[in-house]
């Protein structure tokens, strides 16, 4: 990127041509200087099988060059028009129940079908022949957020696909017998051609073929991405290659972005607040962080967000003023290379006209276009922080397939919730005013000791390797703090032997002897030393100490006068568990115990709801503070700088008014 990007998602063709030429001056005006175009374009540029038709986009592309506006121009993928699906009805995915879905919305793919590859892989050329080497495009947008509306097909194809796919990772059906326990309900398989896709059945399926067609669904989109951005590299060489995720655990729950993150030139990212929530704002750090995570720490975009409320949540909630720039300078904060949004324009037809945009059918005499214009003056404001990278205090460890692997059917609670217990870790942690890097479970002991506290909020999937990396890191030292149900499963969702939580009994120097579900609305209490007491639910477990200390016990309840939460002092470091779903009280409480044994001293003058992060590089050092509370706030600097939005020197403290983000270049 030469500037930080600012901007949305433009669909012209939507519109006549005389609303181009106000739109490219009203982007002017925004200081927009990129727009996502084409990603549903295919109808139009090719109308007919082979047929190109590239006038229109020829012109909008030219509009936008002559405006200095970049493109980020997309593969439209992810919409083949209806000529395709009339002469390609297989390409249709069928779902679960066997039902085959229509055309008529967007997304209805099936990742294995040939037609589809062949086609996509047939305009993804034309695109790229056309505009390879196009002064406007400066990057290329593949599909539309893989792995949404669906992912998984359960038709012929991919079923033989599948079959593929087994083939390749078990090499015999003896191994793969062996990894799906099939002798458990009589499911060993003699032949390949009995094996399908876990379509409906009976009852549970089972949940390590389930596991695994999850898997090879997301090779098989992966597969897909690779081929059009093979073809892209090929014709549009030093141009990168991105396709918007979306990471938030809350909005996409197919996809193993850790795998995605290291296939594209650059990690973009879509996200939409949970409007509902009373402080959406965490969940959107989290959604930050964690796509920072994605990229390895560097540089990445937001490549869509909203200007106020959108279309597909139960209530629109309109955002409020300065909301919208308090979201975009919070992923900007957390190492997004600038904001962008869906969409430019309010569509008038189609099934998002309610969904918000930087026109707004009220037009340009509105508070949302004011605060656009206002917040595109902001970002260029900013451009110095431009590759530089957001510093964090601790990790988190998170993974996708164990997510996957904890929701199928049969678990000992239906209560217990993977990413509600991320998010719930992770709200403690960024209420103790700590920056959280997130981390695969295979991460290494070197990567690991970089960070003094490592949190692993919900890893039922554990590798054996996963659980030997993290002794190492607490035997060199670090502090380690595991939730309950953790360490439970390896990697084909089979129990490691001997008593739980087999991957992790040794470095938190304990046994579980039995899981202690509790019943909906009942509650624990936990005392320690010193102290009010604890509240928990959901979740409790009968915990024999091998080595940890109890540090609170369980007062009632079904474990009642056994440990609820242990600490194990191992080589030079700690660890810690905790056996049950505490409250965001508790978590605090115990989180404040293990920074102390991490050495991370309390933050308490930076007022609560107020979020402060640096970003820090070449250019230099920057604290953002964001005001997410309805009162001035006052933030302590360590060093004195120079306030970039409002302008001037600060010193001593910050003043962040309500509602209200400042940025500060500090001195060196
Ligand atoms: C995104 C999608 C956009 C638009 C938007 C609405 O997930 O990529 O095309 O539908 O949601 O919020």
């Amino acid at each position: 990127m030469a500037r930080l990007a600012y901007g949305g998602d433009y669909n012209p063709e939507q519109w006549p041509e005389e609303v181009w030429h106000e739109d490219v001056a009203l982007m002017r005006e925004a200081g927009v200087t990129l727009v996502s175009v084409g990603i549903f374009s295919w109808a139009m540029v090719e109308p007919e099988e082979g047929a190109y038709d590239f006038g229109r986009l020829d012109r909008i592309v030219g509009l936008l060059h002559g405006a200095g506006i970049g493109v980020d121009l997309a593969t439209p993928t992810v919409a083949p028009p209806a000529w395709f699906y009339r002469a390609h009805p297989e390409a249709l995915p069928v779902s679960r129940e066997g039902v085959r879905l229509a055309f008529g919305s967007r997304g209805a793919i099936c990742h294995d079908s040939p037609a589809y590859q062949e086609a996509a892989a047939r305009i993804t050329r034309a695109l790229g022949e056309r505009y390879g080497h196009h002064p406007a495009v400066v990057m290329w947008h593949v599909h539309n957020e893989y792995g949404v509306p669906v992912l998984e097909c359960y038709c012929e194809n991919s079923a033989a696909a599948f079959r593929d796919w087994l083939r390749n990772r078990y090499t015999t059906l003896d191994a793969l017998n062996a990894a799906w326990g099939t002798a458990f309900w009589g499911q060993a398989y003699g032949d390949w051609a009995e094996i399908g896709p876990p379509r409906l059945t009976p009852t549970v399926c089972n949940p390590a073929q389930r596991l695994d067609y999850r898997r090879f669904a997301g090779d098989s989109a992966l597969a897909n991405f690779r081929r059009e951005r093979d073809i892209l590299h090929t014709l549009s060489p030093g141009t990168p290659v991105t396709t918007n995720f979306m990471v938030s655990p809350a909005q996409c729950d197919t996809l193993d972005y850790w795998a995605w993150g290291r296939e594209v030139d650059l990690v973009t990212n879509d996200h939409y607040l949970v409007a509902e929530q009373e402080r959406n704002h965490v969940g959107l750090s989290m959604a930050a962080d964690l796509t920072r995570s994605v990229a390895g720490g560097a540089p990445w975009l937001l490549l869509e967000h909203s200007t106020s409320g959108v279309n597909w949540q139960p209530r629109g909630i309109a955002k409020r003023p300065g909301e919208m720039a308090r979201n975009s300078l919070a992923h900007i904060a957390r190492g997004s290379e600038g904001a962008m949004f869906f969409q430019w324009r309010a569509s008038r037809a189609g099934a998002e006209k309610f969904h918000s945009a930087m026109v707004p059918h009220a037009g340009t005499d509105s508070r949302i276009w004011r605060e656009v214009v206002s917040l595109g003056a902001d970002v260029a404001a900013l451009e110095e922080v431009r590759g530089t990278r957001t510093v964090a205090d601790v990790a988190v460890v998170w993974d996708w397939q164990s997510w996957w692997a904890q929701r199928l059917e049969w678990r000992p609670s239906e209560d217990l919730d993977a990413r509600e217990r991320a998010e719930a870790w992770y709200t403690a942690l960024f209420d103790r005013r700590l920056t959280a890097d997130f981390l695969p479970p295979q991460t290494g002991p070197a990567k690991l000791a970089g960070y003094p506290l490592v949190v692993v909020p919900a890893l039922y999937l554990t590798a054996r390797t996963a659980g030997q990396h993290l002794r190492a890191y607490v035997e060199n030292g670090g502090t380690l703090a595991v939730s309950c149900f953790s360490g439970i499963v390896d990697e084909h969702d089979t129990v490691h032997p001997g008593p739980h939580p087999g991957a992790l009994r040794d470095v938190l120097g304990l046994t579980v002897e039995e899981f202690q579900p509790l019943r909906a609305g009942e509650r624990v209490t936990l005392r320690g030393s010193g102290g009010p007491p604890l509240v928990a639910d959901v979740w409790a477990e009968t915990v024999v100490p091998r080595g940890a200390e109890p540090v609170w016990s369980y007062a009632d309840g079904p474990a009642a006068g056994g440990p609820a939460v242990t600490r194990h002092r191992l080589g030079r470091g700690t660890a810690w568990y905790v056996s049950t779903r505490l409250g965001a009280d508790g978590l605090d409480a115990v989180l404040a115990a293990a920074c102390a044994d991490a050495g991370i001293a309390p933050r308490e003058e930076i007022p609560r709801d107020v979020e402060v992060v640096r970003r820090s590089g070449e250019s230099g050092s920057y604290l953002f503070a964001l005001n997410h509370t309805g009162a001035d706030a006052k933030v302590p600097l360590e060093t004195a700088g120079t306030e970039l939005l409002a302008g001037g020197r600060v010193a001593g403290h910050l003043e962040v008014p309500a509602g209200g983000v400042r940025v500060v270049r500090l001195d060196r």
